[in-house]
């Protein structure tokens, strides 16, 4: 893979307080370049635009000279900076011989410029952390990256910190990271996870990630390169694998962090596949995918396919775009919206070409979640859920395969014997003409997590209303069919496909 036009990254980093990136560090630190810090000078709108790869304003925030304005120039603006400005802040010769920083500025040389984008990034638990990424590909997406070299290594974007936000976070012994890129996964890996292994395909890449795991303060990773799990040993298991990876379905790979270079969906299919026979027993596999909805085929039973064998599964898929909108995205995504208008209009074809020789008609986008247990009957969920979450999700996720558990290990005998709470900030809505004496129909509401909203029958209302932990399921469901005249026998007999709904989406928890 082609990285020629890239300049040279700084050097990798040595173990010890006396490393350039610990030293670097410290210094960032200690002028407030962190997070909260760039919060507070640049204020929300600019500090917001510069996520949105927008710098003018935080150009205008930015024309003192306090060390945190130098820093902001050098690192996230990339601007030059004189020589002497810098020495007031950083370690700078050391940074200039390691090759964090670069003479520029003409002939005389007086000004240092980064080679990197180095870019504060706040932990879950306020940790003060650092992505390095390629210059001007600090945030990826619909504005277009900054480089065209096939290799370029991009900073942290949304779909980043969706995989971050719906990973579980359980202590671990060993994690893997593949496609680390960046490292973000690792990063956040390496908080839980005893061992972090981080794989890419690109070399830069895992020099990038040494380089953010050394400014985080964040312990060394495993860093091995090769393609998918090509890097792992067949005996080599994993209690969380996680992956971002290049899910882009294109018609020819071109840059790296995106394009997997497999035909149509292959890479993420492949990914899947081969997931499961790499965990530990319990241990969780999270990925963030693109599939492909062809033509006669429904999209849940092509993922459902996909699950390994041994593995329970979750499968969200969080966005439909038809082929138009989809090629746009990823043209607009490679800056190609900018360039010659015939290139362009050839490239658009190309897109629709491919997808038409696979009959493909949209792209899903979407979480896996893969889970291996032991269970004789695996639990395979593929579901639509479009709406807004609350993330982190995490715990939401782990607390989902619970439940499967659960309701694996009991039968409607079972469900009727056991004790069930109303989950926290569930509300009640009822939906009907106004003035109505009774509702059409009543739905719950979650406030938390996937924040999920389901239709009951009154009944349903009723069970979840009373449901404190104190009385057995059929018990309630005894009281309920004695107030509203009902046959108890047969309320025992029809409910628990409800209660097993309420209780697979999180409505209710087993006390
Ligand atoms: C979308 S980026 C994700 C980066 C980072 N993990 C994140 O979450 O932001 C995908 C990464 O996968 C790497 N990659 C591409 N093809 C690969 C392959 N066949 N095997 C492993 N990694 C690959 C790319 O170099 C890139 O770093």
């Amino acid at each position: 893979m082609s990285t020629s036009g890239l300049p040279a990254l700084p050097a990798a980093p040595a173990s010890g307080r006396s490393d350039v990136a610990a030293r670097l560090r410290d210094a960032l630190l200690g002028a407030s370049f962190t997070a909260d810090g760039l919060l507070e000078l640049l204020g929300a709108p600019a500090y917001a635009a510069l996520a949105r790869s927008e710098t003018v304003p935080a150009l205008r925030a930015t024309r003192g000279d306090t060390p945190l304005e130098v820093l902001v120039r050098l690192f996230l603006l990339q601007q030059p900076v004189p020589h002497a400005r810098v020495a007031g802040v950083l370690p700078v010769d050391a940074c200039l011989e390691s090759g964090w920083l670069v003479r520029v500025g003409g002939d005389s040389k007086d000004d240092v410029a980064a080679t990197v984008d180095v870019r504060p990034y706040g932990g879950p638990g306020g940790e003060d952390w650092f992505i390095v990424s390629d210059l001007g590909c600090a945030v990826g997406g619909a504005g277009g990256i900054g480089s065209r070299d096939e290799g370029v290594v991009l900073g942290v974007g949304g779909a980043s910190t969706t995989l971050a936000g719906i990973t579980v976070r359980t202590p671990v012994s060993a994690a893997l990271d593949l496609g680390t890129g960046s490292g973000i996964q690792a990063l956040h890996a390496a908080q839980h996870a005893t061992r972090v292994t981080a794989t890419d395909l690109n070399p830069r890449a895992l020099h990038i990630t040494a380089l953010t795991l050394a400014l985080s303060g964040a312990p060394a990773a495993d860093l091995r390169e090769g393609s998918l799990f090509e890097p792992v040993r067949d005996d080599e298991k994993y209690d969380l694998i996680v992956s971002n990876p290049p899910f882009v379905i294109s018609p020819g790979a071109r840059l790296t962090y995106r394009d997997g270079g497999m035909g149509g969906d292959d890479l993420c299919r492949t990914l899947v596949q081969q997931a499961g026979e790499r965990l530990n027993e319990g241990g969780f596999a999270q990925f963030l995918a693109n599939w492909q909805h062809v033509e006669g085929e429904d999209w849940q039973d092509r993922i459902r396919s996909w699950v390994p064998r041994g593995c329970d599964a979750w499968i969200v898929q969080r966005e439909v775009q038809d082929v138009t909108q989809y090629a746009e995205l990823w043209l607009r995504d490679a800056g190609d919206h900018r360039e010659d208008p015939a290139e362009y209009q050839a490239r658009y074809d190309a897109w629709l070409d491919e997808f038409e020789a696979r009959k493909v008609k949209a792209v899903g986008f979407g979480w896996i979640t893969l889970r291996r247990t032991g269970a004789a009957v695996p639990s395979v969920t593929a579901e639509e859920w479009p709406h807004p979450v609350e993330q982190p999700l995490g715990d939401a996720v782990r607390a989902h395969f619970d439940r499967l558990d659960y309701l694996r290990a009991h039968d409607d005998a079972a469900l009727l014997a056991g004790h069930f709470k109303l989950a926290a900030e569930v509300v009640q809505e009822q939906v009907g003409l106004p003035g109505a004496e009774d509702p059409e129909h009543v739905v719950l509401r979650q406030h938390r997590g996937m924040r999920r909203a389901t239709k009951v029958d009154t009944v349903g209302a009723g069970f979840a209303g009373v449901c404190d932990g104190s009385l057995s399921a059929g018990r309630i469901l005894d009281a309920i069919a004695q107030l509203v005249g009902e046959d108890p026998v047969l309320l025992r007999d029809r409910t628990p496909a409800q209660i097993r709904l309420l209780v697979e989406q999180g409505f209710l928890e087993p006390a």
